[in-house]
């Protein structure tokens, strides 16, 4: 393991003081493998935990006092908060995550006498949409669940984290990267399907191929309200098709249906952001059934498509990462490439044979500066288990 716990122990005793039962926990980032903006259509995912993500150490305190402390935001000290106080603010920077988890608990029945110290550390780079959000969410979750006693499931806890992250700051998101944190397992992705919860773990084999991510190290702004505009041009399709054929979400279409009853959908943009997330859906299965069939020739082709429809149709790509989709298709050995995550920026994810791998990595560096004078970050990952008590 990258991060040493004892010395996070230590850190925490040196900042809250020594003594009492002091816990250690993770909960890791997330890479989506396709099934990219269907998880709040009511479609499928497929996701995997990473085995970056965000660690934390907490104590119970014996008053209703919160201090938490982050060692990625060590400029800000130690934050002293109270569960009188759950109330979100741009001055709580960071903190307004872990105080939601607090506060979604309380909304839920969940209720605290006591408050906590709470130390943070997180590996997963910053901006690049591999859900440190989530992985921080999940995580408070899990040790509150743990110090407090409190008898609530895994997927539960993914619904917390989702609910806080909706409801206490303020973006809209479905429930996939919340899921993997809480639900990941080594070596296998998620197959969730949205609409019923009802998931699957499906190893990813992928023979003499790795999963390699490349940051694109632009994160555009606004990331959360164009998000939550998708959502709204989603809902309006949703309604639009409601009128002719009768259906809950765009994951109950198939692509033939979508073809038929779309011209019910007035709002050509909104028509092109639903077609995305039917086809979307369609693919994520069959990509799902190509894996398990050992055919990681065609899922490498379903991953291709995914970008193109997230370009032309639902509009979450950007420059940068259409780049580095279109310069990774043209290195051999290359099986597939695409944007990953809720999009503006961030990373990409590609499936890359081995012996291609430095290749892959040379070609795209030195490109991508050239053309866009930003340097990318590359990272050959593991799939890791989801979140976890460390002691
Ligand atoms: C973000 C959200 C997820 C999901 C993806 C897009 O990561 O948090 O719920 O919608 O975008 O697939």
């Amino acid at each position: 393991m990258a991060v040493n716990v004892s010395e996070l122990k230590e850190k925490f005793a040196g900042l809250f003081g020594g003594g009492g039962s002091i816990k250690a926990y993770f909960a890791p980032g997330r890479v989506n493998l396709i099934g990219e903006h269907t998880d709040y259509n009511g479609g499928h995912v497929f996701p995997c935990a990473l085995t970056i993500g965000t660690y934390g150490v907490i104590r119970p305190r014996q008053d209703r006092k919160l201090r938490l402390f982050s060692v990625n935001f060590e400029q800000m000290g130690i934050v002293e908060s109270s569960l009188d106080d759950l109330v979100p603010s741009e001055e709580a920077g960071w903190t307004n995550y872990p105080k939601g988890i607090f506060w979604t608990f309380e909304k839920r029945g969940y209720h605290f006498d006591n408050g906590a110290d709470l130390l943070f550390y997180g590996d997963i780079p910053a901006g690049s949409g591999l859900s440190s959000s989530a992985s921080l969410e999940v995580l408070t979750g899990l040790m509150l669940r743990d110090t407090f006693g409190f008898d609530i499931s895994m997927p539960d806890l993914a619904l917390i984290g989702q609910y806080s992250e909706n409801n206490y700051n303020g973006m809209n998101c479905g429930i996939m990267d919340q899921f993997a944190s809480a639900m990941g397992k080594k070596d296998c992705a998620v197959f969730l399907d949205t609409n019923t919860l009802k998931y699957e773990y499906a190893p990813v084999r992928l023979s003499d191929a790795r999963i390699v991510i490349t940051n694109s190290n632009v994160k555009h702004s606004l990331v959360s309200s164009a998000y939550n505009d998708r959502r709204r041009e989603s809902e309006t399709a949703l309604k639009a098709l409601q009128s002719v054929v009768d259906i809950k979400t765009l994951g109950d279409l198939t692509e033939e249906q979508f073809e038929q009853y779309k011209d019910a959908i007035q709002d050509p943009v909104c028509r092109k952001r639903a077609k995305h997330a039917v086809y979307e859906n369609r693919r994520t299965i069959h990509a799902v059934e190509a894996l398990k069939a050992n055919d990681i020739v065609t899922f490498g082709k379903l991953i291709n498509a995914s970008h193109v429809s997230l370009r032309d149709d639902y509009e979450t790509s950007c420059k940068e990462t259409d780049l580095l989709a279109e310069l990774a298709w043209e290195v051999p050995g290359v099986l597939g490439s695409r944007i990953t995550g809720g999009g503006f920026g961030g990373c990409t994810v590609s499936i890359v044979k081995n012996e291609s791998i430095d290749l892959f990595i040379r070609t795209l560096d030195s490109a991508y500066t050239e053309k866009t004078g930003i340097k990318a970050e590359f990272y050959v990952v593991d799939i890791g288990d989801g979140a976890r008590a460390l002691d």
